[in-house]
């Protein structure tokens, strides 16, 4: 690690149960044994006030409005923010499992507005690279414990993945789309070699926003 770079900001998205935990895990485990410091973190961050809400709603022992709810998320990526970035001003690597673009497509999904539900991410740090698992819902209701959370039925998943799909093609380049339904070992080798690419490269660069 040298002095004075700051780590990168890493995100990984899709469905629920495409892999995004198990390739986060992966990733910060060999950055790590490479002696290069990384973090996990995953949105929501269940813990603090706002993320014990969003959690008794996802559990459904609590319903709230699409709009109340859509909020709480991005509230819960703003009070981490400084967390972030100072993690990342310290040289350490931030790998997150999910982040705004989960908050734009499960909202949009439901049909709230996308630019509205896009607008109270601006500002937030914007990520270094977007690790993007996709698969069709269908291919990933088998995985282990789908269906126990809100969110987690096939046909809803189906309009999550056309959100995600369309930000995928209006990010540009620094989202990166792999076929979630290939072997874990094959995703982890080319989600390694993409980051081990970037870290030099971001090291230097000044963190931008999300605008
Ligand atoms: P998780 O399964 O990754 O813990 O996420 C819980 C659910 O919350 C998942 O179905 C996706 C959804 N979600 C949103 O609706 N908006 C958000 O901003 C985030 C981060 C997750
Ligand atoms: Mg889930």
């Amino acid at each position: 690690m040298n002095a004075g770079k700051r780590g990168a900001l890493i995100i990984f998205e899709g469905c629920d149960r495409s892999g995004k935990s198990t390739q986060s895990q992966l990733l910060v485990a060999l950055l790590n044994s490479k002696g290069i410091p990384a973090l996990p973190m995953n949105f929501p961050e269940r813990s603090s006030i706002i993320g014990q809400v969003i959690n008794s709603y996802l559990t459904n022992s609590k319903d709230l409005p699409d709009e109340v709810i859509h909020l709480m998320f991005s509230t819960n990526r703003w009070e981490h923010m400084n967390y972030i970035k100072q993690n990342l001003h310290e040289g350490r690597t931030v790998v997150v499992d999910r982040y705004s673009f989960s908050g734009v497509a499960y909202s949009a999904a439901k049909g709230l507005d996308f630019d509205w539900c896009y607008a109270p991410e601006r500002g937030l740090i914007k990520p270094d690279a977007v690790f993007y698992l996709r698969a069709p819902p269908a291919d990933l209701t088998n995985r282990t414990q789908y269906g126990e959370e809100r969110y987690e039925k096939v046909e809803f998943q189906g309009r999550v993945a056309k959100v995600f799909d369309r930000i995928c093609s209006e990010q540009g380049s620094y989202w990166h789309q792999f076929d979630a339904t290939k072997p874990v070992e094959d995703l982890h080798a080319q989600i390694a070699s993409i980051t081990e690419e970037l870290l030099p490269k971001v090291g230097t660069q000044p963190l931008e926003m999300l605008s």
